[in-house]
């Protein structure tokens, strides 16, 4: 693997980038290394994004976006950490006020509200919210490049087989819909009011899916689009990563490369004072490190170390950067 340095130097078409993979293993430390990379290096007008409540962005450049909106912390390095659950709280405002102008109401019945309000638990709401945000900044076209840092959930794109079963399910409803208008237009246009509102119906169905089109659009685009996944020298990770693959494979995404992060210096072992917990790690490392290679072989892009103090903060940012984008770690 020569690093992603070299993938991007090959792809320079490419303007989204995502990291998805389980929690915990370097998503945000990847994102974070990639976009202080393509802003510093590359001179790239960089926007780095994240809908993760934990605020992870702040967390790791030790300053507060979160919900703050599109903030500027060096030159040409953008950052934005959107407040989901404050966007999810506006969208069933906006659903409640569709009603109430739909149906001529004053309030939302009792009911209804309760089961609007209740969906803000739903993982597809915030998961709505998130894709929603992407694709809204991405159609804006500020940035030269967009960097997503996904939060944990999914692997981030759960949603895009939903969105699939969804698009298609809409599809039905609104062919299904067009047959009515055609055979039926002049009973339609003599029912007068409740032709109006059914048609406000249609028009909230087909947002909705052109919405769902423009975000896996955007996921599945080769050419504009490249997509890694973070994973470390542990059994679970594998597994994990082997049940992402196939899932992205159904759903048509392409990955393009794999991080593996977090891997102890094997010098190490060239000492005799190692301790034997330390032997152990290491050895145990090593052996994943060959069942990665056999099983994700030319998908292997960087290797990075597991640094000895927390990747935060520019200065310790630029340097797992470097790891990233040269990746020195050969195995
Ligand atoms: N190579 C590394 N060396 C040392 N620590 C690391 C390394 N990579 C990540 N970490 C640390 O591991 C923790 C998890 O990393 P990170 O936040 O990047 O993972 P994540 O995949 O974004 O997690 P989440 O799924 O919770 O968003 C952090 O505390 C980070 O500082
Ligand atoms: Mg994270």
């Amino acid at each position: 693997m020569k690093g992603l340095g070299e993938f991007f130097d090959r792809r320079r078409d490419v303007e989204i980038v995502i990291f998805a993979g389980k929690g915990g293993l370097g998503k945000t430390t990847s994102s974070s290394s990639l976009a202080y990379y393509m802003a510093t290096v590359k001179n790239k007008k960089t926007l780095l994004f994240s809908t993760d409540p934990q605020a992870s962005l702040s967390d790791i450049f030790e300053r507060d976006f979160f919900g703050k909106g599109v903030t500027e912390i060096i030159p040409n390095l953008y950052v934005v950490e959107i407040d989901a659950d404050r966007r999810v709280a506006e969208y069933q405002n906006e659903v409640k006020q569709k009603i109430k102008d739909m149906y001529g109401l004053d309030e939302v019945p009792a009911e209804i509200e309760e089961y609007i309000d209740s969906t803000s638990a739903e993982p597809a709401m915030y998961e709505s919210a998130t894709y929603d945000a992407m694709a809204e900044l991405v159609a804006q076209k500020n940035f030269d490049i967009y960097i997503f840092d996904m939060p944990p959930f999914g692997h981030g794109v759960r949603m895009v087989a939903m969105a699939d079963i969804l698009s298609k399910w809409i599809e039905k409803i609104t062919e299904a819909r067009e047959k009515v208008v055609e055979y039926d237009e002049v009973a339609a246009t003599l029912k007068g009011g409740g032709q109006a509102s059914e048609d406000m119906v249609m028009k909230e169905l087909l947002d909705i899916r052109n919405k769902i089109k423009n975000f896996t659009d955007l996921i599945t685009d080769r050419k504009r689009t490249a997509f890694f996944m973070v994973l470390i020298p542990e059994s679970m990770a594998i597994v994990d990563t082997e049940r992402a693959l196939k899932m992205f494979n159904d759903l048509g995404i392409e990955m393009s490369g794999l991080v593996v992060n977090q891997i102890y210096p094997v010098e190490l072992l060239q000492n005799p004072n190692l301790s034997e917990f330390l032997r152990n790690r290491i050895l145990m490392q090593q052996q994943y490190l060959k069942v990665i290679k056999e099983k994700f072989g030319d998908y292997i892009v960087a290797a990075v170390p597991m640094f000895t103090r927390e990747p935060k903060g520019l200065e310790m940012i630029k340097i797992a950067s470097e790891d990233l984008i040269h990746s020195k770690i050969k195995f």
